[in-house]
Formats: C-alpha cells, sequence, structure tokens
C-alpha cells in the first residue's frame, strides 16, 4: 500500500463571514490520481489556493511528504514539488509556447543576473539545457508542433496542455489540475485522460478538480466530493457515484442554489461551469 503523499487535516477557510472550507479532511497517496469533485462554489479552487499557499487557511494544516506546507510561500511549494493548472489559464499570451514552458524550467536553474547580463558560458549552457528542456516537455504533451506560435494561437484544449507542460518543467511530486478538461471537444478530453494517465504512470501523482463526471471517474483512483465547503463523500468513483448525499448535492432541486452545474455524477456529464 502506498504511502501518503499529502494529507489536508481539519482544512477550514472563512473570507469574511464567509466559509469556504470547513473542516475539511483528505488524504492523497503517493502515485494515485485523486478526483475532486462537487457543484460550483463548493470550494475545490479554493482548496487549491490553501495547498499551494495562495491562501493560508483559517484553520487546519495541509503535510506534504512528511512535512508542513502552511504557511509556506507559492514558491517555496513548488519547490517542494507541488505545482498546479489554473482554472482560468495563465499563460504569456505573446510569448510562444516554447518560453511559456521554458519559464517553469528556468525558475529552478538559478544562474545569477550577472550571468545573464555577460553571457556567461555557464549561462548560455543552462539556457540551452532549458530549451531543449521545454521542447521535450511539449513532445511530452504532444504540442512540440506549436513550439514557435503564440500561446493566444493555440486553440483552447491545446492552451490547457502547455499549461500542463509548464507544470511539468518544476519537476512536481504532486501535479494539481484545476479542471483541465474545461472548453475542450470530446477528442480533446479523451486525449488530455491519456495524458493525465501517462504524468501519473511516469510517477507523479495527480489532484484533479474536473466537472466532466466521465472525465473524473474514469480516471480517478479515489474521489473526495465538497459540498458548500464540506467534506460530504469520499472513496472509489463508483461508491461515490451512488451515494446519496452526492447526487442530492448535483440534483438538489435547487435547495442550496447553487448554480451551474447540475449533471449528476452518474450521467455522461459534459456539463462545463466556469465558476470562480
Ligand atoms: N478570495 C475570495 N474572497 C472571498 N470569497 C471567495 C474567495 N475565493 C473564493 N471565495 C468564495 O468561496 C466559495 C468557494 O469558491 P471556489 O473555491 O472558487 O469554488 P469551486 O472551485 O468549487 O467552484 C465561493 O462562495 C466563492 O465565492
Ligand atoms: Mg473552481
Amino acid at each position: 500500500m502506498a504511502g501518503t503523499l499529502m494529507s489536508v487535516e481539519g482544512v477550514t477557510m472563512e473570507f469574511g463571514g464567509l466559509r469556504a472550507l470547513s473542516d475539511v479532511n483528505i488524504d492523497i497517496k503517493e502515485g494515485e490520481i485523486f478526483g475532486l469533485i462537487g457543484p460550483n462554489g463548493a470550494g475545490k479552487t479554493t482548496l487549491f489556493n490553501c495547498i499551494t499557499g495562495v491562501y493560508a487557511p483559517t484553520r487546519g494544516k495541509v503535510g506534504f511528504s512528511g512535512g508542513a506546507i502552511t504557511g509556506k510561500r507559492p514558491d517555496q511549494i513548488v519547490e517542494l514539488g507541488v505545482c498546479r493548472t489554473f482554472q482560468q489559464i495563465r499563460l504569456f499570451p505573446n510569448m510562444t509556447a516554447m518560453e511559456n514552458v521554458f519559464i517553469g524550467v528556468d525558475a529552478r536553474h538559478h544562474t545569477s543576473i550577472f550571468g545573464a547580463m555577460f553571457r556567461s558560458p555557464r549561462h548560455h549552457r543552462e539556457e540551452k539545457e532549458g530549451e531543449e528542456k521545454a521542447l521535450e516537455l511539449l513532445e511530452y504533451c504532444g504540442i512540440r508542433k506549436f513550439a514557435n506560435d503564440l500561446a493566444k494561437n493555440l486553440s483552447y484544449g491545446d492552451q490547457r496542455r502547455l499549461e500542463i507542460a509548464r507544470a511539468l518543467g518544476t519537476k512536481p511530486r504532486l501535479l494539481l489540475l484545476d479542471e483541465p478538461a474545461a472548453g475542450m471537444n470530446p477528442a480533446e478530453k479523451n486525449g488530455l485522460r491519456d495524458l493525465v494517465r501517462k504524468i501519473r504512470d511516469s510517477g507523479v501523482t495527480v489532484l484533479l478538480i474536473e466537472h466532466d463526471m466521465k472525465v473524473v471517474m474514469g480516471l480517478s483512483d479515489r474521489v473526495a466530493v465538497l459540498d458548500h465547503g464540506e467534506r460530504i463523500a469520499f472513496g472509489k468513483p463508483e461508491e461515490v457515484q451512488k451515494d446519496p448525499k452526492v447526487v442530492e448535492a448535483y440534483l438538489g432541486a435547487g435547495a442550496g442554489g447553487n448554480a451551474g452545474q447540475k449533471t449528476a455524477p452518474g450521467g455522461n456529464g459534459s456539463t462545463e461551469a466556469t465558476g470562480a
């Protein structure tokens, strides 16, 4: 049995009077694909923000690889091996695909500013290595042919792949994907599933927020369901799918006022939610 790579323990996040996360517990095992689902506004992205150091949780603790990461800065958490993509794509639109990935790779190359200014041989070599690594990552993610195209000219699906390539450039042990299939057509979604599996098979643990039930249930080893900031279900996809609380949260007759996403977990949901 694989050990725990990340533990989210009693994480609560309050924004003024709003409690976005309420005492959430999740453990992620090394080597698994873990799905995080829930209606719009459930707190999924907020949990990513608490894990990656964007927010310090109001209460609770996040552990990674045996140490506490709560309270660390985002760049320190990346350095420890946790990297993410964003629900709203964050690329440099006027840079090429290669340059967008190079930046992530480069963050780990600590050439001094002087080396860069004087074009030292060491700097030159590192730059070359960084470029090669970026091209490898583009190849790995199936978008090498767009290496010299501006990010903004890639299709939406390919931009999502580019974000993944860039995140992989930081050599994560845990990769967090925030709705990677959003905006993709069915063929792109199939390709994405293959890519996520390939990433996991290469030894990277994956935490996946995804609204497309077919994608998330097909990919995940285990799933947690958030609703109004609370973890209402947790377990294998087939168990979670049948859980009355989960069906209720998704179909809930509008009682909870959850805007948007209403596809039942058992369904062939291709619903996209744009969310916060
Ligand atoms: N920075 C913030 N300030 C205030 N409220 C926020 C902030 N971030 C998220 N929220 C609120 O927290 C709740 C959960 O949001 P979010 O985590 O984005 O949900 P999800 O990703 O599951 O759709 C929502 O009610 C949202 O409006
Ligand atoms: Mg979200």
